[in-house]
């Protein structure tokens, strides 16, 4: 039997922080760090590019497949517009399924991973000893994925970011596969008042915490 690999899922609504607490994580602890909004920030480019409709699930699922190591390194998969597409071709249970098998062998990794995302603590790795859920008011979150967006050189207007991160909320934590909600067992972290440091010292307390128990019950 393979040794059980200290797995941290960290969840949350879009821009609540969790992107970048996931990667401090991953430094603090020494562990691998996978964003997994990128890989469905792919598909939905993918399938744009290939002239599919990301709301059919079948274009999608074609997307899924296409998906290869190289396309996650595209800045195109940073901008509103593919956040808007991977929201839409994640509502589909094929594509969702064609991304499980990945996500699962790189939170088994030995030693462990930090992986974020929305489903990762329900649905990709249930039994992680390490849960956050981390979120902030929509009006926040709408404000730092602006800041964000304007560093990258892309001109919106803060009241289109905060209908979009509405719009997505609502998509997420209403579809039928996966959707986006708070693992029973998650520690849930609101950094609406923090800034990212504050918000990353409290995470790391949460997870020094959860690693201590975990040891303690091997
Ligand atoms: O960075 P941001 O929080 O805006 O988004 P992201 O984490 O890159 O995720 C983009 C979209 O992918 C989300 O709105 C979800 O619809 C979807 N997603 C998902 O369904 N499951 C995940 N584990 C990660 C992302």
């Amino acid at each position: 039997m393979t040794a059980p690999s200290f797995v941290v899922a960290v969840d949350g609504p879009a821009a609540s922080g969790k992107g970048t607490i996931a990667v401090r994580l991953g430094r603090m602890f020494g562990l691998p760090v996978l964003d997994t909004g990128l890989l469905y920030r792919a598909v939905g480019v993918l399938t744009d590019r290939a002239g599919g409709n990301p709301d059919d699930e079948a274009a999608a699922s074609d997307g899924a497949r296409g998906l290869t190591a190289a396309v996650l390194d595209d800045p195109a998969l940073r901008t509103r517009g593919a956040g808007e597409l991977a929201s839409r071709v994640a509502v589909h249970p094929g594509v969702r399924a064609a991304l499980l098998d990945f996500q699962r062998a790189f939170a088994a990794q030995p030693g462990g991973a930090v992986l974020d995302g929305r489903d990762i603590g329900t649905v990709i790795c249930p039994d992680a000893p390490a849960k956050l859920y981390v979120t902030a008011t929509p009006e926040v979150r709408a404000e730092r994925r602006w800041k964000q967006l304007a560093g990258q050189g892309e001109t919106v207007e803060y009241a289109d970011v905060l209908a979009d991160i509405r719009r997505r909320d609502a998509r997420d934590g209403a579809r039928e596969a996966a959707p986006m909600v708070a693992a029973r067992d998650a520690e849930l972290l609101d950094t609406t008042e923090m800034t990212i440091d504050l918000a990353a010292d409290a995470a790391r307390r949460i997870v020094e915490a959860a690693r201590a128990r975990w040891e303690a019950s091997r």
